[in-house]
């Protein structure tokens, strides 16, 4: 496995700016972000970037100018921008796969030429984004009829992981744009209660199956294909030609598709260089370019390469990913943070931070370096959160009075989306808890400040909160199908930068294999009594009784 990204085999930890950085955090000691602002009344307007349609606010984090000096200094040790470039070329820096890292490619207009291993991808981008289109557009007239003739009204998007929480995360994101005559439905858990909830008010004669998944032998998503097929096959009258009417496929893997038995003529192809939690914008975003049609689906797409660009070009002291990533380091390492909180204050982003789950936590849960030695230095965080104002009268509480340094991301927007009007000055409201929220955690309640309020002195030490809390705000004027794009390539070259620092390789997923392969084994055990070599006792007994349980 040849690398040329592992900086010379310098560890991470021996670098002079990783000792300038740990010495920095020491003479930082506990540093208040009000003495900060107090010492510095510029940086509230200087912490700011914009990138496209989003302002980002990172004035309230435990960072002085020296500390993003020293940070960016360590980017540029790491090699940071070389990586950068080298992903954008299409070189392949997924090492440990051997794979072309090209999701930026998906976005690109039809004019750009990006080359794997010396032919350029582009144009098939955009004769599947093409394809993609024709098909949307069908569906949407009413033009692709069912085996029985009917229109297709409902779409079930069958996927799991990067196949499914793309298209169902952007499918909320982007409701106020969707074709409200059509009925949505995204199936992923291997759990029959899945399927069964999502067609069981379902007429067949005007159901669509979208079967996605990247290698196409997903046991999940070949077992819930298997079922759904089955179910449109019991309401059509078992005739097996109502599959090509009522399945298509996304997939880089033709032989299983046509395995499977979906003509490969209604397949949707996309490539091994674009990573499963890198995909909704390839053909695995099929659903949700139904739901909102071609036309918005390019906005979004026109949304991640502006902010490709911005990642490409912008300089480091204006770089937004880059620095959302650098602040990412400093506190996993220097402030020992676990975590990561995104709060969304919309509602219609109330996925949005599951699917940066798979985003981050897939690409950087590593422990290994990309040359294979074991890491010293804190890698990706715990990443978390719900919509607010609901998480404020749950978790909140932690956030603020708790002992734990939980870096937060804001995510809001000035208008709320046309079609909902303004009842009540419910997004006054609404903004009113984000901004609230950033300046609690950041500059708390003294004691001082309590006890002169004559809360009773046995009382002030709980009605203080420490503040000091860090937080970035993101504000867009409004939500729209670009600003998703601009949102989602930004975590996404976040997650890179990180990976970038850390040394890691952000784009394979080895992680997941063990549990898939011993649930494989297991089955067996449950369904037949079937002996498993090698069962520790603790699980042979849980097996055991599951076995009593089920009556076998
Ligand atoms: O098991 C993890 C994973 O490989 C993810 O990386 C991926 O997004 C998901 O499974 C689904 O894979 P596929 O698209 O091949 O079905």
């Amino acid at each position: 496995m040849s690398d040329k990204h592992t900086h010379g085999g310098t560890r991470l930890d021996q670098t002079p700016e990783w000792a300038a950085l740990a010495k920095h955090r020491e003479e930082l000691g506990d540093a208040q972000l009000r003495g900060l602002f107090a010492d510095d009344p510029g940086r509230a307007e200087r912490y700011t970037v914009q990138v496209g349609d989003l302002y980002l606010d990172y004035a309230k984090h435990l960072v002085t100018d020296e500390t993003l000096q020293l940070l960016r200094e360590l980017a540029r040790a790491r090699g940071v921008a070389e990586l950068r470039d080298a992903m954008f070329r299409g070189e392949k820096i997924n090492n440990t796969e051997d794979r072309a890292v090209l999701h930026t490619a998906l976005r690109a207009p039809r004019d750009a030429v990006i080359e794997v291993d010396g032919a350029n991808v582009v144009p098939a981008v955009h004769a599947v984004l093409d394809r993609m289109a024709a098909f949307a557009d069908s569906v949407r007239s009413g033009l692709w009829a069912g085996q029985t003739g009917r229109r297709i009204r409902n779409i079930v998007n069958i996927g799991i992981g990067g196949s499914d929480l793309g298209p169902a995360m952007a499918y909320e994101v982007l409701r106020p744009w969707t074709d409200r005559s059509l009925t949505f439905r995204f199936v992923s858990n291997v759990d029959g209660a899945d399927l069964h909830e999502a067609v069981r008010d379902l007429d067949p004669a005007e159901t669509l199956f979208i079967v996605s998944s990247k290698t196409f032998t997903t046991i999940e998503t070949i077992t819930n294909a298997t079922a759904a097929r089955q179910w449109l096959l019991d309401g059509l009258g078992g005739a097996e030609s109502a599959v090509a009417k009522h399945f298509v496929a996304v997939s880089t893997n033709a032989a299983e598709v046509a395995k499977f038995g979906i003509d490969t003529t209604n397949m949707f192809e996309f490539w091994d260089w674009v990573g499963g939690r890198y995909s909704y914008d390839s053909a695995i975003g099929l659903s949700l370019m139904i739901a909102i049609g071609p036309e918005r689906f390019r906005e979004m797409l026109a949304g991640f390469h502006l902010v490709d660009e911005h990642f490409r070009t912008a300089p480091p002291e204006a770089n937004a990913p880059l620095l959302l990533g650098l602040l990412g380091v400093w506190y996993g390492q220097f402030f020992d943070a676990q975590s990561h909180a995104v709060l969304p204050y919309s509602h219609y982003l109330s996925r949005f931070t599951a699917y940066l789950q798979q985003l981050d936590m897939e690409s950087n849960g590593k422990s290994v370096d990309r040359a294979g030695r074991p890491v010293d230095w804190q890698t990706g965080p715990v990443v978390w959160g719900t919509p607010g104002t609901n998480g404020q009268h749950a978790y909140y509480q932690l956030l603020h009075q708790g002992t734990k340094t939980i870096p937060v991301d804001f995510i809001g927007f000035a208008r709320p989306v046309a079609e909902l009007g303004d009842l009540a000055g419910q997004h006054d409201l609404l903004m009113a808890n984000l901004f609230a929220q950033g300046q609690a955690l950041a500059f708390g309640k003294t004691a001082e400040e309590v006890a002169a309020e004559g809360v009773p002195a046995e009382q002030v030490p709980h009605r203080t909160f420490r503040g000091n809390h860090p937080s970035t705000t993101i504000l867009a004027a409004e939500l729209s199908p670009s600003v998703l794009g601009q949102l989602i390539a930004l975590y996404e070259h976040k997650v890179f930068v990180q990976g970038a620092i850390w040394g890691i390789d952000s784009f394979d997923q080895w992680g997941v294999e063990l549990g898939k392969v011993l649930a494989r084994r297991i089955e067996p055990a449950l369904t037949e009594g079937a002996d498993v070599p090698g069962l520790d006792a603790s699980t042979a007994a849980l097996v055991g009784r599951y076995r009593t349980l089920r009556g076998r």
